[in-house]
């Protein structure tokens, strides 16, 4: 039977960089999670008897609202949903099912990188039809009609059984429970070159993955201990649990730090990384050396083609504006495309369909490609192991040789975190006051040559995104951006993004803080961070 319940509209439910996202408790008010998914719901058109992928991180309450998204997507009239089983799917391999199958779109239940349990995060996001994060446009709609719901659709009908794999229905609408791994592994299959790495670990090759209790642990078992012959115990953290096991599932320095250590100690395995709650962020570390996101972003573009999936080449890259340059640099070797968007995976969209990019990435730990339309946290870490199995060297000389021959990007990310919401709207809307004076002026050695509030035209949909980060730059490659965050749960972040460039081999030894010493100075200076935030250092420093 079809119930249709009455609802009252809660004001708070607007999605943000990737979905909807708040604490649990929210979550658990009554009707809240069956008034954003009707919201999302009467959001599309076209979707009767189409299929609907629905999956998530795995994380508390990932399975409640599973059931819940089940039961009113057969009420509102969907054919079929295919549902990963335990109710985990990382967010490329939804994804690439939404792709695969032809679904109308998806429901991914994740908080990301955020921390997972009773009083902790939970998220709500809506994928389209080409496996990406909803537009802009429906995102608005949603959140538009979440004010304004009165009534949702559900069945009444029993739980369905997530953890078998098959067919059963409810109300008339197929829902297939499949293996989470199975099509991902497939796919990164036909991409990578598997017989090369397989050698290469075969040989000896010690590599370790942290799967941060989160949902990365089963696919990174069977693609890097199955499939490829990695030794048993190369994935550490490997069942993913409602709350991560207190991890953090953020692949960071600061909560990856028993990996980096392990990567830096004497005896150190040859490739280290990690992935983040729902499997789309990545972390690279070599022997002896941490690799930073925007650097792996340049280092996998100028090696792609070592991998069958990309043997043509590259069409163009893209990189969020906050991202490093270092990029450019390969793209102008290559003759290729370079564009520069605004934070967020949804930007990427249009170029990867129109095919005018092959590789995006986000300083922020997120590295994919056209092969799906999310970030791809394996995708980026069997991409680096089919480049060093064809190489044959190490991380850390793969590195060097690459900033030999373009230069290095100094590149730091200081976040603020939990700041004061008027205080951080203060200091971005002073800086923009500031805008029109600060070109030419000097500070120390640095002069500024442009300053600007990024805004982005898309040139495939036109659109317009403005006011998207503060930009500061430097003659001579040299960079500040301010930008507030959009994802988090509690007060304001303010990142605090720094970049400088060196072209000289013989200064590539420096520790980064040290490089960008006067840089981190002058951020404070333009616009007063401590006196604004009445914070002396930054909660996060990657
Ligand atoms: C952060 C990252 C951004 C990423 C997003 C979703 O957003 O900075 O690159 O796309 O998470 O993973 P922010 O909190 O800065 O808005
Ligand atoms: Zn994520």
């Amino acid at each position: 039977m079809i119930k249709t319940v009455s609802t009252k509209p809660y004001d708070d439910q607007k999605p943000g960089t990737s979905g909807l996202r708040k604490k649990v408790p929210v979550f658990q008010q009554p009707n809240y999670a069956e008034n954003f998914i009707q919201s999302i719901f009467d959001s599309l058109e076209g979707f009767s008897g189409q299929t609907l992928v629905i999956g998530g991180d795995g994380r508390y309450y990932n399975r409640e609202v599973i059931q819940i998204a089940i039961k009113m997507a057969a009420a509102n009239g969907f054919g079929q949903v295919l549902v990963g089983r335990g109710g985990i799917l990382s967010t490329p391999a939804a994804s690439h099912l939404i792709r695969k199958y032809g679904a109308f779109g998806g429901i991914i239940l994740s908080a990301s990188h955020n921390p997972g349990g009773p009083t902790e995060d939970f998220g709500i996001k809506y994928n389209v039809g080409n496996g990406g994060p909803a537009p802009e446009k429906i995102t608005d709609a949603i959140f538009a009609r979440s004010k304004v719901i009165d009534s949702y659709k559900i069945a009444d009908a029993a739980d369905i059984n997530i953890d078998l794999e098959g067919t059963q229905t409810v109300e008339g609408m197929t829902v297939t429970v499949v293996d989470p791994v199975t099509d991902y592994a497939d796919l990164m299959e036909q991409l990578f070159d598997f017989p090369a790495i397989r050698r290469m670990f075969a040989g000896g090759f010690r590599v370790v993955f942290d799967a941060m209790s989160a949902v990365t642990g089963p696919y990174a078992k069977e693609i890097l201990e199955n499939r490829l012959g990695a030794p048993k115990g190369s994935v550490l953290n490997f069942m993913p649990l409602p709350d991560f096991g207190g991890h953090h599932p953020d692949p960071n320095l600061v909560y990856a730090r028993a990996l980096y250590d392990t990567m830096m100690a004497d005896d150190a395995p040859d490739f280290g990384a990690a992935s983040d709650g729902d499997g789309d962020r990545n972390l690279i570390i070599g022997r002896g050396i941490f690799v930073t996101p925007s650097d792996s972003l340049a280092l996998l573009a100028a090696n792609a083609h070592l991998a069958p999936g990309y043997s043509k080449g590259l069409a163009g890259i893209a990189r969020s504006m906050p991202t490093s340059g270092a990029a450019d640099r390969v793209a102008d070797k290559l003759g290729i495309g370079m564009y520069e968007t605004p934070t967020g995976w949804k930007f990427f969209g249009n170029l990867l369909d129109a095919g005018k990019v092959t590789i995006c990435g986000e300083e922020s730990a997120g590295t994919g490609s056209d092969h799906v339309r999310e970030k791809d946290g394996l995708w980026a870490v069997l991409l680096w192991l089919n480049i060093l199995a064809v190489r044959k060297e190490s991380v850390i000389d793969i590195v060097r040789a690459h900033w030999a021959t373009y230069g290095r990007n100094y590149y730091s990310r200081h976040d603020y975190e939990e700041v004061d919401t008027d205080a951080a709207n203060g200091l971005i809307s002073a800086l923009r006051d500031r805008l029109a004076d600060l070109p030419s002026k000097t500070f120390g050695a640095l002069t500024v040559e442009k300053a600007d509030d990024f805004a982005y035209h898309d040139p495939v949909d036109h659109s317009v995104s403005e006011h998207q980060g503060i930009r500061i730059l430097f003659a001579g490659g040299s960079r500040i951006v301010f930008r507030l965050s959009g994802t988090g749960t509690s007060g304001a972040t303010l990142r605090v993004y720094i970049e400088r460039f060196e072209p000289d081999t013989s200064r590539h030894d420096i520790e980064t803080q040290k490089a960008l010493a006067d840089l981190i100075a002058v951020a404070d200076e333009i616009a007063g961070i401590k006196g604004r935030t009445g914070r002396s250092a930054p909660s996060v420093i990657t």
